[in-house]
């Protein structure tokens, strides 16, 4: 039985089997045909913080792959009253087949997995995001080829999106141009993959116009991640500079695409220009979230199935 807790829990060859199984099951879905190999099977969804696509992603997904969804949160059960995490898996598991957890601490949903007799999957925590990454690489591949040797540019943040776009430059062999804040850092500790180095595959830059150079993707996230609430002003005023506008993206490549988890705030991280334009491809995005995560249970739960 395995995780998905970070990206770096699975190699290169089973992403190339994911995405390859993530197009055949996007297809099926777009010409109406059933694909139901998870009939019976049940998925509990737990959020301790807010979503949007996350959440549909995941129960639509579940429901159109035959099976079916509970849905937990901190505010209606017993893990906003202080019941163990380690208690909560305990039961929890013994009743679903899979479990896919959004919450703050990455040691939270590994204490949870440690007690898990079910796969457990990571739908956000303060250091990763690893679904959504799936989803953007997907993304990249539908439009662009593959991602090997490629160049992301990462404006913004030193978040859980920029953590896990680190392991997958590692894994997947692209590079990272990397443009923070002072103070706002990627913890290389955090992102770095099994402890290894990963500046192979990553360099960082003061000016965010220099990490879009020549960039094929460019890519950035809310100033303020969930969570981070109280930081707010004093992020703000930090980020300023930090906004994807036309004239980074003018710096990147000709055919460079624009991609953004979602929710968004135009004006500060990205301009509207840029979401709404031509190179964007955030609502492709989105959407793939249903396919690359659907791809990703059956995996979970069956293995590789052609
Ligand atoms: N991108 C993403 O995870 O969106 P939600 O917070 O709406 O789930
Ligand atoms: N970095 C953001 C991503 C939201 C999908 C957050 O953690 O709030």
């Amino acid at each position: 039985m395995s995780h998905y807790l970070q990206f770096a829990d699975l190699n290169a060859r089973q992403y190339t089997y994911l995405f390859d199984r993530a197009s055949v099951i996007k297809k099926k879905f777009k010409a109406y045909e059933r694909h139901q190999p998870l009939t019976d099977r049940t998925l509990a969804l737990i959020f301790e913080k807010a979503s949007t696509r996350t959440r549909v992603s995941f129960e639509a997904g579940m429901y159109q792959l035959g099976g079916s969804v509970v849905h937990l949160t901190t505010g209606d059960s017993q893990l906003g009253r202080s019941e163990p995490i380690e208690d909560s898996a305990r039961v929890i598991s013994r009743m679903v087949d899979l479990v896919m957890i959004r919450t703050f601490e990455q040691s939270k949903i590994e204490r949870f997995a440690e007690h898990s007799r079910v796969p457990v999957i990571n739908g956000l925590t303060n250091e990763f995001h690893p679904c959504q990454i799936l989803a953007d690489i997907f993304t990249f591949i539908e439009n662009r080829g593959p991602i090997q040797g490629k160049t992301v540019a990462w404006v913004g943040d030193g978040n859980n999106m920029a953590n896990t776009w680190l392991q997958a430059a590692e894994l997947l062999d692209f590079k990272v141009n990397v443009s923070t804040p002072t103070g706002y850092e990627i913890d290389e500790k955090v992102a770095g993959v099994s402890g290894r180095s990963i500046t192979d595959h990553y360099q960082t830059f003061n000016d965010p116009m220099d990490a879009c150079r020549d960039a094929d993707l460019v890519t950035t996230d809310v100033w303020t991640s969930m969570g981070y609430e109280a930081e707010n002003e004093a992020r703000k005023k930090a980020f300023g500079d930090w906004c994807v506008d036309e004239a980074m993206m003018a710096v990147a490549k000709p055919n460079a695409l624009f991609m953004h988890c979602l929710p968004a705030h135009r004006g500060e991280e990205v301009a509207a220009e840029v979401i709404d334009g031509p190179q964007s491809v955030v609502w492709d995005e989105a959407e793939n979230r249903l396919h690359v995560q659907k791809a990703l249970m059956e995996y979970l739960l069956l293995g590789m199935v052609d």
